[in-house]
């Protein structure tokens, strides 16, 4: 009986047998040369061929040899225009870039020494875009008098230096949430900010336990990161005040996108990593280069750049302000 449904199944079990046990899709000659119990005829005669019995046992001859020869006629024979409108490319596409709540960015504010023209520029670009998140970058106080090198000390005493200073960072978070009421707001550490901590801890280590910066940088609705080297991650992305000098050193680093601040020198720069586009945005600099606080500069010229940071579901950037 040619087409016998209980023969088809003893010649199934047997190819999947033989199968097994080369550890292969067996050929027909594979078949017969290494145990089958059917002869090639009687194969032919229940399925009418060796390549519909291999179908039948689940053993697609096509999965064969993956390496599949292609014939100039395979490739010459196409219609080029049908082929090309039907292609797909096999390049792998970098994924979508990651949900991102408007972010708007303040670099180096340095108060009381700050850049009241890039300040006011910055409240009207908020006014203007109202975006959802607002992060300073450190450096929010430039306490100059807590520096190791040297400046002047009479512009400011101390306590002067830091009253005035603190009453503008109160106004400026204030200053942020009145002109986007329920802005989500962040508030990171720079290295000038821990300059006190650093100095007391350099003449008098002990005393660091009977020691605290953190009321001066706490503000009604804004959350404070005190750890200066702790990385806030917002949205997969790592906001740190940084310490590297070259623009995409952090995202190199820490192979993530990365907004930094601390070199006063704002900008972008992206790099594709295994199908992702990672970027460094440097939010520049909001101090004033003539104060007398952030004048140690050699030359007077300076290549800071005055601006903010923005992100949004475009990509990040940065504004300058001339
Ligand atoms: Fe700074």
């Amino acid at each position: 009986m040619a087409n016998d449904p209980a023969i088809q199944h003893e010649i199934i079990a047997d190819i999947k047998r033989i199968a097994i046990e080369l550890g292969r899709i067996p050929t027909r000659d594979d078949y017969l040369g290494n145990g089958g119990i059917f002869s090639g005829r009687k194969i032919e005669m229940s399925f009418g061929g060796w390549t519909v019995a291999l179908n039948a046992a689940g053993l697609s001859a096509a999965k064969r040899d993956k390496r599949a020869k292609v014939s100039n006629e395979d490739i010459f024979g196409r219609d080029l225009v049908e082929q090309l409108a039907g292609h797909q490319s096999q390049i792998a596409t970098p994924d979508a870039p990651k949900p991102m709540k408007s972010t708007a960015v303040v670099g180096d504010l340095h108060f009381p020494f700050t850049n009241m023209q890039t300040l006011e520029k910055f409240y009207a670009f908020l006014a203007k875009e109202k975006p959802a998140r607002c992060v300073q970058m450190g450096d929010l106080l430039d306490q100059m008098s807590h520096s190791k090198f040297p400046t002047s000390r009479n512009i400011y005493t101390p306590a002067q230096e830091m009253s005035i200073g603190h009453k503008m960072s109160k106004e400026f978070w204030a200053r942020v949430q009145e002109i986007v009421p329920g802005i989500e707001c962040h508030q990171i550490l720079g290295n000038h900010d821990v300059r006190p901590i650093k100095r007391l801890i350099e003449s008098y280590p002990a005393g660091e336990l009977f020691f605290s910066i953190d009321r001066f940088y706490q503000f009604d609705g804004v959350t404070t990161h005190l750890d200066a080297r702790k990385e806030l991650i917002l949205d997969g992305v790592i906001f740190h005040h940084g310490y590297r000098s070259k623009l995409g050193d952090h995202r190199d680093y820490a192979l993530m996108s990365c907004v930094v601040g601390h070199t006063h020198t704002g900008g972008v720069t992206f790099r594709q990593v295994r199908g992702e586009i990672l970027f460094e945005l440097n939010a520049g600099f909001m101090g004033d280069v003539d104060s007398k606080a952030l004048s140690y500069t050699s030359q007077k010229i300076v290549q800071w750049t005055q601006g903010f940071g923005y992100i949004d579901q475009y990509g990040p950037r940065f504004i300058p302000c001339p």
